[in-house]
Parts: C-alpha cells; sequence; structure tokens
C-alpha cells in the first residue's frame, strides 16, 4: 500500500484480520441478537461526535466503534429469524467479491475503463439468463429493481412510433397510458413520475380472486384509452408481487402486448430467482417474450446490495433512449465492445458483477437451487400450520415462499398488536402488507441462514400471542 494511504500495509492487514474475525464472530452470533434493532430515534447520533475529526484517528478506535456503536443500531439483514418483506441476505462469496471490488475501484463505464469488468457482466449474466433458462438477450447490471424497470420504460417510451421523446420530449405529444396491475411494486408508479406521465399515466389494472392481473380488464382499459386519444405503450406483468408473490397471467398478458404494440416489461426482482430451481420454473412461464425482464440477485440469490439486473431483447432501444457520448468519452474500441454506460443512467458504474460471479460459482446451480426449493418448502409448512388453526385465516394463495394471513375475528389494531407482539420477541421479524383494504400478517422465507426451527418459533411465537 502507498505511504500516502492511511493504513500502510501492515495497518491494512492488521485491521482487516480483525474486521474478518469480528465479523465472522458477528455472523455466528446472530442468532442471538435482536433481529429489529431496539436503539431509540436518534441513539446513535447523540452518541456520536457531532464534528468530523481533524486529526487521523487509529484503525482500533474506528473499529471500536463500528461493533459497539453502529451494529447495535442495525436490523439485521442476515439474521435466520428475519421473515419480513423480501429477505435480502448476503453469503461469504458475495462478501469477498464486494470487497476485492472495493478495492479494485474499477468503473465499469467503458469497455476500455476496465476491459475484465464489462467481460465479466456478460458472462456472468449470460450464465444466469441460462440458470432461468431465459432465451438469449442482453443483460446490464443496475443497482436496484427501481432502476432497471426505470431503464425498460425509458427505452420503451423513446420506442414510441410518431413520437420524438428523445428530441423533443413529451411536449405536444398526446398522453402516454402505461399498465400495471393494482399489486404491482411501487417502483412502476416512481417510473411513471420520473418519466413524466404522470400518476394518471399509470393505469392500475384491476387483479383477480388470487391477487393476479385480469387481462380482460387489462384489454378493455387499453380500448379504452385508445377511444379517448391516449397512447398505450407498456405493460409491467409481475411475476412474484410484493405482497402476495401472485405472478400475473403473462402468456395472456405478453399476447395482448403484442397485438396491441406495447413494450412488456416483467418484473421478477423476487420471483425471478425461483425459475433456478427446475420445478419452480413456473415462475417465468411466457417471459421469453417479454421485451424486458429484471430480477434482483440482491433478493433472493444470496448477492449483497445492491445489484439488480435487467434483460432485454431490445438493448438498441435503450441504448437509442439513453446513450449519451461525450468527446471525452469516445475510444478506438468503441465499435468492437459495448460501453454499458449505455444502457443505464448513471455514468459511473461499480464493478458488481465480481460478487455474482463469486456467488453463482461458490454455490452452483444446484446449490442455490437447493436453497430457493427449500424456502418455499419452509412457507409452504408454515402455511399448513396457519390454515391447521381455526383463529387464523391464510387470505392468499402462496404460489412462493411469502404467506399472507391474519386472525380471523380480529380487526386491523388487533392484528397489528399480534405482529408487534412477536416482533418484540426479537427472535423473528415479520411485516404486514393490505389486501382488500384489510392489514394483514406476512411472513417470507428466503434467508441464507434461516431453517425450519425459525419458522416453527415464528408459528410458536404467533400461535402463542395469538390468545
Ligand atoms: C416485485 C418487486 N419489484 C421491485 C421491487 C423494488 O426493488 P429495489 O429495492 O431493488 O428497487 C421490489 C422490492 O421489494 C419488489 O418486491
Amino acid at each position: 500500500m502507498s505511504e500516502r494511504d492511511a493504513f500502510d500495509g501492515a495497518t491494512f492487514r492488521r485491521a482487516a484480520d480483525r474486521a474478518l474475525d469480528e465479523l465472522v464472530r458477528y455472523w455466528e452470533t446472530l442468532e442471538a441478537r435482536p433481529v429489529l434493532s431496539r436503539v431509540s430515534p436518534g441513539a446513535l447520533r447523540a452518541a456520536l461526535p457531532s464534528a468530523p475529526p481533524e486529526e487521523p484517528e487509529p484503525v482500533e478506535r474506528i473499529l471500536d466503534d463500528v461493533f459497539q456503536q453502529v451494529v447495535p443500531g442495525l436490523t439485521h439483514w442476515n439474521h435466520p429469524g428475519f421473515l419480513a418483506y423480501f429477505v435480502s441476505s448476503s453469503s461469504g462469496p458475495g462478501v469477498l467479491g464486494e470487497l476485492l471490488a472495493a478495492a479494485f475501484n474499477a468503473n465499469a463505464m467503458l469497455w476500455r475503463t476496465s476491459p475484465a469488468a464489462t467481460e465479466l457482466e456478460l458472462v456472468v449474466l449470460d450464465w444466469l439468463r441460462q440458470m432461468m433458462g431465459l432465451p438469449e438477450q442482453f443483460g446490464v447490471i443496475q443497482d436496484t429493481a427501481s432502476l432497471s424497470t426505470l431503464v425498460a420504460l425509458t427505452a420503451a417510451r423513446g420506442a414510441v412510433p410518431g413520437l420524438d421523446v428523445r428530441g423533443q420530449g413529451l411536449a405536444g405529444s398526446p398522453p402516454l397510458r402505461l399498465y400495471a396491475s393494482q399489486e404491482a411494486h411501487s417502483s412502476v408508479e416512481k417510473a411513471a413520475l420520473v418519466l413524466g406521465l404522470g400518476q394518471s399515466g399509470l393505469v392500475k389494472v384491476p387483479v383477480d380472486a388470487t391477487f393476479r392481473m385480469r387481462p380482460d380488464a387489462l384489454a378493455s382499459a387499453i380500448g379504452a384509452d385508445r377511444r379517448a386519444g391516449r397512447v398505450p405503450f407498456a405493460v409491467v406483468a409481475t411475476a412474484g408481487t410484493t405482497s402476495t408473490a401472485s405472478i400475473d397471467p403473462v402468456p395472456e398478458i405478453a399476447a395482448i402486448a403484442q397485438r396491441e404494440r406495447l413494450w412488456l416489461h416483467v418484473d421478477a426482482a423476487y420471483g425471478g430467482a425461483a425459475a433456478i430451481e427446475p420445478s419452480l420454473r413456473f415462475v417465468l412461464a411466457g417471459a421469453s417474450a417479454a421485451d424486458s425482464l429484471v430480477v434482483n440477485p440482491h433478493k433472493w440469490m444470496f448477492t449483497p446490495l445492491d445489484l439488480s439486473v435487467l434483460y432485454t431483447r431490445r438493448p438498441e432501444d435503450v441504448r437509442a433512449a439513453l446513450s449519451l457520448v461525450p468527446d471525452y468519452l469516445q475510444t478506438p474500441a468503441d465499435k468492437d465492445a459495448p460501453n454499458l454506460m449505455d444502457y443505464g443512467i448513471a455514468l459511473g458504474r461499480r464493478f458488481r458483477a465480481l460478487k455474482l460471479w463469486m456467488v453463482l460459482r461458490a454455490f452452483g446451480r444446484r446449490g442455490l437451487a437447493e436453497r430457493i426449493r427449500e424456502h418455499v418448502r419452509l412457507a409452504q409448512l408454515f402455511r399448513s400450520w396457519v390454515e391447521a388453526d381455526a383463529r387464523f385465516e391464510v387470505v392468499a394463495p402462496s404460489p412462493l415462499s411469502a404467506v399472507c394471513f391474519r386472525l380471523r375475528d380480529g380487526d386491523d389494531t388487533r392484528n397489528q398488536r399480534l405482529i408487534d407482539d412477536v416482533n418484540a420477541s426479537g427472535e423473528v421479524f415479520l411485516s404486514h402488507t393490505r389486501l382488500h383494504d384489510r392489514l394483514v400478517l406476512r411472513l417470507a422465507v428466503g434467508g441464507l441462514r434461516t431453517e425450519e426451527r425459525h419458522v416453527r418459533r415464528a408459528w410458536e411465537l404467533l400461535a402463542t400471542h395469538a390468545g
């Protein structure tokens, strides 16, 4: 290491050894910690100096503060009892990849600014595509599904025939319409905001009794919009919705999209990982017809935040919408190799491919599939316990690893109290959602360290506190 660095080589090695020791101990003792942090608002801010250090501080003291001050204020996403939202858990290979990427600090904006970073990204995303059983297409890493969806819909908006959005913006154009189900993730609505469609530009298509988009309602919404002079341009189907993990009928939606010449984007941010397990490949039925698809390895593939993948059969439309290359970014290799900055919004791009490459190699397809299959088994087992208890009702199908349920005779306040009581144990963390305007408890399995006994413990706590 250079003497200009804050650490010399020996200091770095000593500090890194200690940090790794502490981390391994952290992972090994996770279960003894409360999943949800118990600190009060403002606690860490009050404990830390309000002004920055003027002089260099010794690394030992900095690490002491990390483990003594910061860690107690963490909610432990890697905790085996973390059963809330969609779990994002990290793994040894993922952490190692993150460490190495930070050390190399390669910027994968142009092929030239780190050829290996660009080429590894192309290789690893092609591997993942094969693992998920998707047809050959282009893949590019974004930070989050929110960004992947925004990029896809930017391309879709740019490809609307007869409009020159790139040149003229939306001024003077007829209102554009985007469609997604009422159960679609809020990132779709955010994309509508960012793209200048406004909230009215997103049509929330009704769902059926199993929380799946109704193709007949989609078709009639498109028809009504056309008759009113609006311009339908894209539809987002979700394979694994945030509340219930419902899977929209993508084959039927794809047929409508094709007939109506709409861009079809599939949000498989959570559900896509399930396709790695052959018995769960139904999750991506029809997705090969999509113009674009997002899947998040940082959700159910044990890859640390952040890493989202956007696949598209129309990379030229993404480039046409977003590529902007000032003179100083032009290189002699431009005609021979892709510059991945052309397929996103940010210029600088972290070397995220490295951690995914390490995860895919260290687990192998089989290793990932086994874990995902087990998570689905655990969720189904939990569901069977809820179903067998007359005090509870299961309120949605559970095609993957999330279960929605509630106290049959309890109002929202009573159900909320049950979640709060169970979460106060510190042993597990469950979240909630709203279905048919009622508060619903939700348990989702997806953490690398979650075993049957953790899910069983969640059920014991629920059953006890249900009274
Ligand atoms: C179906 C779905 N899409 C998109 C997202 C947003 O993901 P991100 O946080 O990567 O933007 C989520 C988050 O849980 C999700 O469940």
